[in-house]
């Protein structure tokens, strides 16, 4: 079995054992592999919000785990009305971050399943409603990554951004799914992977999976994106694609993604290359009409002010931290799920996939 497809099963970044939640602490990868264990639901709010957990997919399956918890002890304190006392917990969850829609479906999921239960153990049946948001996940995105890998036609070099792997989902990964696939057919010759600052998800999570799947990753700062792709059309090794995942795709096709995807979704046109959004069904928010409805989670200034917990800036300045933009659908040449691809989305297109 090639080296790739062992690899990326071995990196978890969510696991249910003993009855509790283990999170693997993405906020000290790749120097440190530590697992957190939570139990009660207010830390789980916290996992996200601090972003010990992080990715749209991951968001979402970790709020369903988070609500198994939080269900557990509502039912254990009062059987005769944990249903409405779990709504206390639902709100937790809903404001530890705001742009991943999947965070949403997913409470808004276990909300419908927590009404109509009726059953003497409540909590397996939850339990085994969040496994199986994890597991089709996870199948999800080995059918993105194969759908994504047959739109490559020639080998060539591509760029991605931020973290939207095994890390950033229930595992395999939405952009790098594809990544992984177009690989292992032979059809990639270097991944070129942006630092995503301030949190350096390329550099630290991106760089890590690519190197533990021996596919050959190079870091560039955000700034470098520009040149590189210019540069490497006149090369045997031309960027062709770029592809990204995203956190809430609207109704229209506009993506929002990690900053600074807008501006790679700019490069990409102007130079004639593609840009792909890999990404499941349950990262598209069909209740809004286009992505000026998207909630932009703003940071902290202290992000962007500091280096790995070192001042660099001037004093006296301040930051502004958009953690996510929006790219308009028109820039847009592929949006990747595992119902199928859109290509040139528009909303009659997304429409289509949606209730296909
Ligand atoms: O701030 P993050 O690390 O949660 O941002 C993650 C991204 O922007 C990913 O690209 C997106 O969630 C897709 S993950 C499959």
């Amino acid at each position: 079995m090639p080296t790739q497809q062992i690899q990326y099963d071995s990196i978890k970044p969510i696991i249910w054992k003993d009855d509790n939640l283990d999170l693997l602490d993405q906020r000290i990868l790749p120097a440190e592999h530590t697992y957190i264990t939570l139990t009660d639901v207010e830390s789980v709010a916290l996992a996200i919000t601090d972003m010990v957990v992080r990715g749209a997919p991951a968001i979402g399956i970790t709020a369903a785990y988070g609500i198994v918890i939080a269900a557990r002890k509502r039912f254990a304190d009062n059987p005769q009305s944990w249903k409405e006392d779990i709504e206390a917990d639902l709100d937790c969850l809903a404001q530890s971050r705001p742009t991943a829609v999947n965070l949403f479906w997913a409470i808004d999921m276990m909300r419908e399943v927590i009404k109509g239960l009726n059953v003497a153990d409540p909590i397996a049946t939850l339990l085994s409603i969040a496994k199986q948001v994890h597991e089709d996940d996870i199948a999800a995105n080995v059918k993105i990554g194969a759908l994504g890998a047959e739109l490559i036609n020639d080998k060539c070099a591509v760029l991605t951004h931020c973290n939207a792997g095994a890390l950033a989902t229930g595992g395999y990964g939405t952009a790098l799914g594809v990544i992984r696939s177009a690989f292992s057919k032979d059809k990639i010759s270097m991944v070129y992977a942006d630092e995503t600052r301030p949190w350096l998800q390329g550099a630290r999570l991106t760089a890590w999976e690519m190197v533990q799947d021996d596919i050959p990753v190079s870091l560039l700062v955000e700034g470098a994106a520009a040149h590189m792709i210019k540069i490497s059309q006149k090369t045997d090794n031309p960027i062709k694609w770029i592809i990204v995942g995203s956190d809430r795709i609207a109704s229209n096709g506009d993506v929002a993604n990690k900053i600074g995807t807008y501006a790679l979704a700019v490069l990409a046109r102007y130079h004639g290359i593609k840009f792909m959004v890999a990404a499941p069904t349950t990262t598209i928010d069909m209740n809004i009409p286009d992505g000026d409805a998207i909630p932009i989670e703003e940071r902290a200034a202290s992000e962007v002010l500091n280096f790995a917990q070192n001042k660099v800036a001037a004093t006296g300045a301040q930051a502004r931290n958009p953690a996510f933009d929006v790219t308009p659908a028109a820039l847009v040449d592929a949006i990747v799920t595992e119902k199928g691809v859109v290509l040139q989305p528009n909303a009659d297109k997304i429409k289509a996939l949606m209730i296909n």
